[in-house]
């Protein structure tokens, strides 16, 4: 009897034991079978998504729009429906006790190294996005300027002599330098062409441009490879101009007798590979604005882009097109990155509150005054030595008040200014 019992005691062990792997199996089994098909669907939708340069940083609901699969790189059709929000967006006061003056070596720096800004826009985005450049980043230009086809008080913008599209961006691109040449090229050192989706960290712009001589022939921004054999500029990241490079361009690139390779008649909406053709020509040089790390400071997309491993594939044209080898991770991007590509509105006014507002507590925002910087000549990867004793010299023009307000948070004090 107790044999019995101990027989189907245990055979009904071993059917439970059998039924339980059983499921166990069948969940596994599904597990995987699910995950592998959500893998699989997701590398497909990956790669569908991945032939658009532009739809990786939509917001889901764009994601709809999937008739314009363009593959020009320059393409601006996946913002074209996005638009920022209607009332103004309030900011936080500068006088507010927590940031009360946090600004003050910037705005010395503003008065050394003066940058015009123009962004290339249009009539239809006056309204959509380029006033929202206006509400951010752009008040932090010496000069900035709205190029468009038709005027529009409310910018204001400069109306170019220029039909609209895109076929048309390489003239509104000359119209707009030889607009800032005649009108502002006493009054600024550097000269910047941006989208009205670009976000600039004009700051961090002219922290780069502070170690560069606004009369060599040079312009920086994110450089590719193909098309001019020095490199091009990408149009999006945005690019500058030092003053002599805008004389070349106006009064040799723009003049009657012309070099061919900055013709009037190039139409195609490749206004950057055009512009750096041109320069080429003129004997601008095509920079590097790399940092001492080897990381970049412009970029032709949004951050997400760049900062997340394996976000792009490794057959997208980016990666061709890169003049520098560029880690993946945060080691793409420099802590002093200048701008930002296909930054939709609203995120620009997220951009302002993420960088010029929001503070964790008991970090230090250190400035550099690092007076054992090596005095390098190559491109700016080091802020030099003279520029360390501008800084400096700033620094000392404010009064003690200022100086200690300035330096509350900072490990560094009035004894570096010796
Ligand atoms: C540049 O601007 C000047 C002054 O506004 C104008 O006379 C000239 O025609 C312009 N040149 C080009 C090439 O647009
Ligand atoms: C910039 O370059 C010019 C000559 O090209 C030179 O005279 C001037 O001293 C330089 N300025 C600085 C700050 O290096």
């Amino acid at each position: 009897m107790i044999g019995v019992k101990y027989r189907q005691l245990v055979s009904s062990v071993k059917t439970s034991g059998s039924s339980r792997s059983f499921v166990l199996t069948l969940a596994m089994g599904m597990t995987f079978g699910f995950s592998f098909a959500y893998l699989l669907l997701s590398v497909v939708h990956y790669q569908r998504v991945g032939l658009n340069a532009n739809t990786f940083f939509m917001p889901s609901s764009l994601h709809d729009d999937h008739q314009h699969s363009d593959a020009d790189p320059h393409d601006h059709h996946s913002l074209d429906s996005v638009v920022g929000p209607s009332d103004p967006v309030s900011l936080h006061s500068h006088d507010e006790q927590f940031h009360k003056d946090d600004d003050l070596v910037a705005k010395e720096l503003a008065k050394k190294v003066r940058i015009l800004c123009w962004i290339m826009t249009n009539p239809d985005n006056h309204e959509t996005k380029a006033k929202h450049v206006k509400a951010t980043w752009g008040q932090r230009c010496n000069t900035l300027l709205f190029m468009s086809s038709t005027a529009d008080p409310s910018l204001p913008t400069v109306k170019l002599d220029v039909k609209e599209g895109r076929d048309q961006l390489w003239a509104k691109t000359r119209g707009a330098f030889n607009y800032s040449y005649h009108h502002y090229l006493q009054e600024n050192d550097w000269f910047l062409k941006a989208d009205d989706d670009t976000y600039v960290v004009v700051e961090n712009l002219r922290y780069f441009l502070s170690s560069q001589n606004a009369t060599d022939p040079v312009f920086f921004g994110c450089k590719f490879k193909p098309y001019v054999k020095q490199g091009y500029m990408s149009g999006g990241a945005g690019y500058v101009l030092s003053r002599e490079a805008l004389k070349l361009f106006v009064e040799k690139g723009l003049s009657e007798g012309h070099p061919k390779r900055c013709k009037e008649g190039k139409e195609g909406g490749a206004e950057d590979v055009d512009m750096g053709q041109c320069l080429e020509t003129l004997g601008v040089r095509a920079g590097d604005s790399r940092d001492s790390l080897g990381r970049g400071r412009f970029f032709p997309f949004v951050p997400e882009h760049h900062v997340i491993p394996g976000h792009v594939d490794k057959s997208f044209w980016y990666w061709q097109y890169i003049y520098y080898p560029s880690q993946e991770g945060m080691g793409c991007c420099s802590d002093t990155a200048i701008s930002f590509h296909y930054v939709n509105p609203n995120m620009m006014y997220v951009l302002e509150y993420l960088l010029y507002h929001l503070r964790p507590y008991g970090i230090n925002t250190k400035i550099t005054i690092d007076s054992s910087a090596a005095n390098t000549d190559s491109d700016g990867q080091h802020i030099t030595t003279s520029v360390n004793n501008r800084v400096k010299r700033s620094l000392k023009s404010l009064t003690k008040t200022q100086r200690s307000h300035l330096f509350r948070d900072s490990i560094i004090g009035d004894d570096l200014l010796d």
